[in-house]
């Protein structure tokens, strides 16, 4: 599988952290800091050769938007997607929560463009707006697929917070049954030495929308708010006793805020898991509508 480039990745969240700076500190739902994201994310996916969409929605906030990139090739009726939330709180940048995702699925999308693969399934890329506010974009998505597209959608990946400065490795345990990504997502890690927890993240984030539809879903998550416990730091190092990453939702989630050895890991396991399932053989049927 590919090594996805940490210092692509890294560049992606410095341009991250700019659009935040110039405008007013966060990328918050209905804020100039928001829209500039989307629309930055959307044109590096355009020239990248994707067919992009902006999906505008309104909120309580104001207008968000969904930017949705699909490779131009491969199986319609087999769709692979993954996912990452673009918005920030309004209290800062949200560089761990959730740039890390978003330039890890960014990185992810523009080297397999450049990679000459020919992929057997359909590759779609989403980043959603306004998860902060109950998981709005990803939810508002789903409910505007026609019934007939949600069916062709094989599977869901999603990445929120992938670098925590503290980091563990966790692998999204709600949607278990019969969940071979799941299984995928350990069995790379083990092949790495990393060891990892499943975690039920309780639909914390925007797998959920896509659970909700009896789609298979799972992801990685590097931690929030939650304590590092002592037998966590002897298997994953970092500090016992202390949050995997004590600037959740807070102005110190900057470019700062990055554990980038977690970041490394754990890009390299999304185009692990996009190089294995562009592949993957569905079969010829159409999926019943
Ligand atoms: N979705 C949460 C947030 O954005 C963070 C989170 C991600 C929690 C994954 C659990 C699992 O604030
Ligand atoms: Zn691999
Ligand atoms: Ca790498
Ligand atoms: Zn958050
Ligand atoms: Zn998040």
């Amino acid at each position: 599988s590919p090594d996805i480039s940490v210092t692509n990745t890294k560049a992606h969240l410095d341009q991250l952290q700019t659009i935040a700076t110039n405008n007013g500190g966060n990328r918050y739902t209905g804020r100039t800091g928001y829209r500039a994201s989307a629309d930055w994310v959307k044109a590096k996916l355009d020239a990248a050769g994707f067919t992009t969409t902006l999906q505008s929605f309104s909120t309580s906030a104001g207008t968000s938007y969904n930017v949705i990139a699909e490779w131009p090739q491969g199986d319609p009726n087999h769709v692979v997607m993954a996912g990452s939330h673009l918005d920030s709180v309004s209290a800062g940048p949200g560089i761990n929560d959730n740039g890390s995702g978003s330039a890890g699925v960014l990185e992810t999308a523009l080297e397999y463009a450049a990679s000459g693969q020919v992929p057997k399934n359909r590759l779609r890329f989403g980043f959603w707006g306004a998860e902060e506010l109950g998981l709005l974009g990803s939810k508002y998505y789903v409910n505007n697929l026609p019934s007939a597209e949600r069916a062709k959608i094989e599977l869901y990946l999603n990445f929120d917070m992938i670098a925590s400065p503290n980091p563990g490795y966790f692998i999204y345990d709600d949607n278990a049954a019969g969940n071979g990504a799941r299984d995928d997502l350990k069995a790379y890690f083990t092949s790495k030495s990393i060891q990892t927890e499943y975690v039920d993240v309780q639909g914390r984030s925007d797998h959920a929308a896509f659970r909700s539809l009896g789609i298979p879903t799972a992801g990685t998550f590097s931690g929030a708010e939650e304590i590092k416990t002592s037998a966590q730091a002897t298997k994953w190092g970092g500090t016992a006793n202390q949050a995997f990453d004590a600037c959740y939702h807070r102005s110190c989630d900057t470019i700062n805020n990055l554990n980038l050895t977690s970041l490394d890991r754990q890009i390299d396991a999304i185009g692990h898991m996009i190089w294995n399932y562009a592949q993957k053989d569905y079969g010829t049927t159409v999926p019943p509508t």
